[in-house]
């Protein structure tokens, strides 16, 4: 397989040539958001210059063009993610509403007084708050698998937990602080033999490698579009058919019914039942932008690459005395994705980021909304976090270990 032409593809994202604080920017903070290439900028601007009116509802050329535009970024959805059909698509605006979609709209009918539902200790706050708050509201028990080294789900805690017969395990794909990347086929295998249904957290997945919802036969799976090069405010739930159509939604109104009385209402087919009120039309279509570029490059090739410079990476922070870098180590890389987590002895990772932007690079510090994980497994109070997507290069990566000199200096610590 090709490598990527980092230096042809980093072309395509004008933000990338940019400075910070007079010096060439490093963006290495794509787990809480990407940058964006002109082909979705610009399919952004020409939907609003040529084509921008409401789906679904105007029978007139534009309208028809914005709604089949619109289905049309759920098909290459779907695609990417090899669903079945557009109907198990369902836009929102992004994993966490996509999370809390099945927790209100299947969770509030399904879970009861002393049910279970077990996610992991290396949850996001997205994938702990909304079973969190249904457990509290029914009684229920929210468990979560401990982890084994800092770094792996321990799967004999995971099975053993598994035989307390949860109705819903709800796991992500790969922890946006640890890089880990779970074993989501075989854990929702082992899941569904003990009668739970399914839910992959795929925010720090879908957009860094091949997912296929039918390899790993989950039930349900959610991603932002912001992580994957796409406009913020679009989140995708997949669903399987049959559970979709036999869910109530929970958010009800505008284009999601078929028919209402003032006695009573009936809902839109699938996907469109899910989808009250107006869509975030434009982020749909930027959406099915960020797919084709995606597409067109391969995601084997971009995980071969975030691979290639997560492992980059770990060897030289290996190199810095001082240095302690959480999750998978290098001789496990190919089990993680490019998210690396470290900490410098005697520095606060918030002086860490700040000393790193002045020299132009922007890395994230903090509990990385996972404070569960990060406090009571990592035991930290916060950790500095570098991660990397197809526009990297192993040069930003020695550029963020020079800065790490540069804290120590400011910062007076002593080798
Ligand atoms: C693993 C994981 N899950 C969920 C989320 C939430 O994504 P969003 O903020 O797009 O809802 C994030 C965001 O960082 C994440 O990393």
């Amino acid at each position: 397989m090709a490598d990527l032409d980092v230096t042809d593809i980093r072309k395509d994202f004008p933000i990338l040539s940019t400075t910070n604080h007079g010096k060439p920017l490093v963006y290495l903070d794509s787990a809480a958001t990407s940058q964006k290439p002109l082909y979705v900028i610009n399919r952004v601007s020409e939907y609003y210059k040529t084509f921008n009116a409401n789906i679904h509802r105007g029978l007139y050329e534009l309208s028809m063009k914005s709604t089949e535009e619109y289905q049309r970024s759920k098909e290459l959805s779907a695609k990417l993610i090899n669903a079945e059909s557009y109907r198990d698509i369902i836009y929102c605006r992004n994993t966490t509403d996509a999370i809390n979609i099945v927790a209100l709209s299947w969770g509030e009918p399904n879970i009861g007084k002393g049910d279970r539902i077990l996610i992991t200790d290396m949850e996001h706050h997205s994938n702990i708050v909304p079973w969190l708050m249904l457990a509290k509201r029914k009684k229920a028990i929210l468990e979560h698998a401990r982890l084994k080294d800092k770094s792996f789900v321990d799967m004999d805690d995971f099975k053993e937990k598994l035989e307390h017969g949860p109705k819903m395990v709800a796991i992500t794909h790969a922890s946006n602080v640890l890089g880990t990347i779970n074993n989501a086929k075989e854990m929702a295998r082992l899941a569904h033999k003990a009668g739970a249904l399914v839910l992959i957290d795929a925010a720090q997945s879908v957009p860094h490698m091949p997912v296929d919802v039918k390899d790993i036969d989950c039930d349900f799976l959610a991603f932002s579009s912001h992580k994957m090069l796409g406009p913020a405010g679009v989140g995708v739930l997949y669903g399987k058919d049959q559970l979709l159509e036999s869910i109530t939604p929970a958010i009800v109104g505008s284009d999601m019914i078929r028919s209402v009385t003032f006695d009573s209402a009936d809902w839109n087919e699938l996907p469109w039942k899910f989808e009250s009120g107006t869509p975030n039309m434009e982020g749909g279509v930027g959406l099915a932008a960020a797919i084709e570029y995606l597409e067109r490059i391969g995601m084997r090739r971009i995980r071969e690459h975030e691979m290639k410079i997560a492992r980059y990476a770990l060897k030289r922070l290996e190199e810095v005395k001082g240095v302690k870098v959480y999750g998978p180590g290098v001789r496990d890389a190919d089990k993680r994705g490019g998210v690396v987590s470290f900490n410098i002895a005697g520095a606060h990772p918030h002086d860490v980021a700040t000393i790193f932007d002045s020299e132009g690079i922007a890395i994230r510090a903090g509990h990385h909304c996972a404070m569960p994980l990060v406090n009571q497994v990592l035991d930290e109070t916060s950790v500095a976090r570098m991660s990397f997507y197809l526009y990297n290069m192993e040069e930003e990566v020695d550029r963020a270990v020079d800065a790490i000199s540069k804290v120590r200096k400011v910062l007076r610590i002593k080798e």
